[in-house]
């Protein structure tokens, strides 16, 4: 290998690589520091910055997958079926922005690094005409960490050295880096921003309030999906009797298996403790509601308990609507009448077939 001709070779050796014996030809290592050395050397830094871009671009696309969080839901994912997932074509949107994006930064740091080279190439054009010896621009990244850092050279210590020695450890008098003072400095100002912000003004929401935002918008989300799905939980408002003899007969067996029959006897005619289930005459309402009602939450201070606690919802519904289709047998020595009178309204949402089925869906 041979220098180019304006560039002396830093050292001159022997090759011993190729075992000729004595007569080894001699092993020349450039300085490569000749106006076209450094020139190729540039050239190639600023060919080589492609691969780094393509490099990130490639890891954050293959990352994309450790961000769909496993949720535990069979719901289909985005992965499952991409083109078809209704947030598509903004995913897709925002990868080709986030592609345009890159490329435009990228297209940027090439022309910079190219104007550089030209600048360069002048400026050192113009040292030589002017006759002096060019000195290249510190690169802006050296400055700031040299700034940030603004650390005493080794060979400058003994100027900042204290004249303590404490059995041959000596103490330097170092300030603070500049980037430590300046996260200091920074906390100081966010303090204030932060007061501001949170306390004085009230711009934005504390973690508490968050909090309540978070849980508000959680319940309306909740009911809105609840309105979307009106048989999914069984309570008052969404209670429409039938005379099904499937919930009815069930009805039955949720009224013998929890012993109403000790305070109702067990054909419901009442006994010394609750009242008569089978005439027309009810402490709390004999509409259906009324009387889901009065089962799930019980009359706790009159021994009435309150069945919602200890069985499901759609027993209480069962052994509701299995109360009802009391109404009408005559039973022999029932209990008085208490309470008033209830007359039923005719009724016509239990004709509404879209309304049974959702009823009998939810069985
Ligand atoms: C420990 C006794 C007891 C048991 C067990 C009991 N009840 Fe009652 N129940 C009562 C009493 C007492 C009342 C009357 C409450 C009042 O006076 O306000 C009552 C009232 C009722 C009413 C309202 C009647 C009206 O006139 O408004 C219904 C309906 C009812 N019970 C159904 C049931 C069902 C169904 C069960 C079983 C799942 C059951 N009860 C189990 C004591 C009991």
């Amino acid at each position: 290998m041979s220098c180019h001709k304006d560039e002396k070779p830093l050292v001159m050796t022997m090759d011993t690589s190729t075992d000729k014996g004595p007569g080894h030809p001699l092993k020349i290592e450039c300085q490569h520091d000749c106006e076209r050395c450094q020139k190729k050397h540039r050239q190639k830094k600023v060919i080589s910055i492609k691969n780094p871009i393509l490099v990130t671009v490639f890891l954050m696309l293959s990352s994309l997958r450790v961000w769909a969080q496993d949720t535990g839901l069979t719901a289909k994912t985005f992965w499952d079926d991409p083109i078809n997932h209704p947030l598509f074509h903004i995913y897709f949107i925002c990868v080709f922005v986030f592609i345009v994006i890159l490329l435009t930064l990228s297209v940027a740091i090439i022309v910079m690094k190219v104007l550089n080279v030209f600048v360069e190439k002048a400026a050192l054009e113009k040292a030589s005409k002017l006759g002096v010896s060019y000195v290249a621009p510190q690169h802006w990244w050296m400055k700031f960490w040299q700034n940030a850092n603004a650390m005493v050279p080794l060979a400058e210590e003994k100027n900042i050295e204290l004249a303590h020695n404490y059995d041959g450890i000596r103490e330097l008098d170092n300030h603070l880096p500049p980037w430590w003072k300046g996260l200091f400095y920074g906390t100081i100002v966010f303090a204030v921003v932060y007061m501001l912000v949170f306390h004085l003004f009230d711009s934005l929401p504390l973690s508490e309030e968050e909090y309540h935002n978070e849980v508000s918008l959680a319940e309306t989300q909740a009911r809105i999906l609840k309105a979307s799905q009106p048989v999914a939980v069984i309570d008052e408002n969404n209670l429409n009797f039938t005379n099904d003899a499937a919930i009815v007969a069930r009805g039955r067996l949720v009224f013998m298996s929890s012993n109403c029959g000790s305070c109702h006897r067990n054909d419901g005619g009442g006994n010394t403790i609750g009242p008569n289930l089978s005439d027309a005459y009810w402490l709390h309402g004999g509409e259906i509601k009324n009387i889901f009602t009065t089962i799930k939450n019980g009359v706790v201070e009159k021994a009435m308990p309150a069945w919602g606690k200890v069985m499901s919802q759609k027993d209480v519904r069962d052994v509701a609507f299995y109360v009802m289709s009391l109404q009408g047998t005559t039973l022999q020595n029932a209990k008085a009448p208490q309470g008033e009178l209830f007359k039923p309204k005719p009724d016509t949402t239990a004709r509404d077939s879209t309304k049974v089925s959702a009823l009998m869906n939810n069985k």
